[in-house]
């Protein structure tokens, strides 16, 4: 088992005029990557930010922190270099986006970005399953992409308890209303990357949110090794 818990607040929900602020803010507060959700108004219904802005939470926050970038757009092709150059270190794309998965995931590789696979609810993860040797991380949405503030769908996570059955040290993600009320399930489940939003962001203390999530996975995690 070579995967590990990692916790990546997004700042989706966050005061968008304070981001490398807020960016800098959850890294202090123990996060241990940073999930950044572009979103082009096509692929779903909003628009958050794209390259630009990018490259100057790369200068705000400096070389170390790990971008994961959530592309929520319809032609993931066309964002590839542009996101490399602004100092994005992975490239999550979404597979209902690409006619071409493959071609993709050799494109991002080439850039020096790591390379993640995305789902949508309606999304079979066996459609995924092909390409998951290929990627560094899949990501099981756990609500509709496109808004921050929604409720875990709980109904997800057979998709990831087979992924983890399948591939044992994929890193596995989950996005969207994961939270101390819904960390259980998805650690059980076997993801050991969480993304959450307004759970840690709009807290009073982040710092314990982001704690008490990574505890949880972390003993799933063990749990799971002396399972086996
Ligand atoms: C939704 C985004 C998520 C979202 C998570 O489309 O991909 O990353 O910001 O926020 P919460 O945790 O509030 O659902
Ligand atoms: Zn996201």
């Amino acid at each position: 088992m070579s995967y590990t818990a990692r916790i990546g607040p997004s700042i989706l929900s966050s005061d968008l005029a304070q981001l490398g602020q807020e960016c800098r803010r959850m890294m202090e507060c123990g996060a241990d990557y940073l999930h950044l959700d572009v979103m082009d108004g096509h692929f779903v219904p909003n628009i958050t930010f794209g390259h630009p802005m990018v490259e100057c939470l790369r200068t705000a926050v400096g070389p170390d922190p790990f971008f994961d970038m959530h592309m929520m757009v319809s032609r993931p092709e066309q964002w590839v270099k542009p996101m490399a150059a602004a100092g994005a270190s992975q490239y999550t794309f979404h597979l209902e986006a690409t006619t071409n998965p493959g071609n993709l995931i050799k494109e991002i590789r080439e850039s020096g970005m790591k390379v993640g696979l995305a789902i949508k609810p309606a999304t079979t993860v066996e459609e995924l399953a092909p390409w998951a040797a290929q990627v560094d991380m899949a990501l099981v949405m756990t609500v509709e992409p496109g808004f921050g503030g929604q409720k875990f769908m709980e109904d997800m996570m057979p998709k990831v308890s087979w992924l983890r059955s399948q591939f044992p040290s994929l890193d596995i993600e989950v996005d969207g209303g994961v939270g101390p009320d819904s960390i259980h399930r998805c650690a059980e489940a076997g993801a050991n990357m969480i993304v959450s939003g307004s759970a840690v962001v709009s807290s009073d203390d982040p710092r314990s949110v982001i704690a008490l999530l990574k505890n949880v996975v972390m003993e799933a995690i063990q749990k799971r090794s002396l399972d086996r």
